[in-house]
């Protein structure tokens, strides 16, 4: 799949990979909404997300453009898509294609959004480009990424550190940034948007929460890479997977997740 589109996407698409960014999305939905509030989605526009996975928040767009409005995800990934479409709604198609050079009309959408692409698949400049090609003039373009500096759990527990270590170094490894947030106001700026916004913020998580299996999950999406850069040892992989788990299951313990910087801007 990679060789025919561009980045360095390092996640593999194991089962489970689905739940996991479902999950993920489901979390972030409350924020996701006071973005798409404070741009003002509605009535009628039209909007692209652009390495959608199995939804990314096409979800959210279509209830806010309604039946006069349109959405377009758009992945890399032909399974993700296929489980996308099994829940959209009318106003909602998904295209395979390729985030950094799509075959989609120029300046044909209101608002062009990303999601944990240009962290994860590397050259945000590129991908801005891109971006700025299929907004209209005076549309928004709208990029969410994270900081996973602010992984953090109490109690400590070395299992913690081991899987924080291993998610950071397999990021790295490969050219991804998952510090991206830091810069992403930065960068925005320098892409020569207008009217640029910034709002980061973080989710905290308990036994309880759906996100609480996120660490040891996304290290199990990443294995291939972890393996190879010597982060982990195979023989000691589903131990540190096991403690980790065990250790966030226990009443009383809780974490931070990356802070995630929401910035966007108007296409001039
Ligand atoms: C971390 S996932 C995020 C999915 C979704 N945006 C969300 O927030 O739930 C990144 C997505 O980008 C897609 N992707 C990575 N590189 C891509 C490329 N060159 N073209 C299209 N999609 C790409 C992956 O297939 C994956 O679905």
């Amino acid at each position: 799949m990679s060789s025919e589109f561009s980045g360095s996407y390092p996640i593999e698409t194991r089962s489970g990979e689905i739940e996991r960014l479902d999950i993920q999305g489901r979390a972030m939905a409350p924020d996701a909404e006071h973005m798409l509030d404070l741009i003002g989605v509605c009535d009628g526009w039209s909007c692209l997300d652009i390495g959608c996975g199995p939804g990314g928040i096409t979800g959210l767009m279509s209830r806010r453009v309604g039946t006069e409005g349109r959405v377009v995800g758009l992945d890399m990934n032909a399974g993700f898509l296929d489980h996308a479409r099994s829940g959209a709604a009318a106003n909602t198609e998904f295209i395979l294609g390729d985030a950094y050079g799509s075959q989609l009309p120029a300046a044909s959408f209101d608002l062009v959004h990303m999601r944990f692409v240009a962290s994860t698949a590397g050259d945000p400049e590129r991908l801005l480009q891109e971006a700025k090609r299929l907004a209209r003039p005076g549309g928004t373009i709208a990029l969410q990424e994270p900081d996973g500096s602010t992984l953090n759990c109490y109690p400590l527990h070395p299992s913690w550190d081991k899987l924080k270590a291993a998610l950071l170094g397999a990021f790295s490894g490969v050219g991804a940034d998952l510090e991206l947030a830091r810069k992403l106001y930065h960068v925005v700026c320098k892409s020569g948007l207008s009217d640029v916004q910034y709002r980061p913020f973080i989710v905290g998580v308990r036994p309880m929460d759906a996100m609480v299996d996120y660490l040891p999950s996304t290290v199990q999406s990443l294995r291939a890479t972890v393996l190879k850069l010597g982060l982990l040892d195979e023989s000691e992989f589903p131990d540190v997977l096991a403690q980790c788990r065990e250790h966030l299951a226990r009443p009383g313990t809780a974490f931070t997740m990356y802070t995630v910087a929401q910035v966007w801007g108007r296409n001039i």
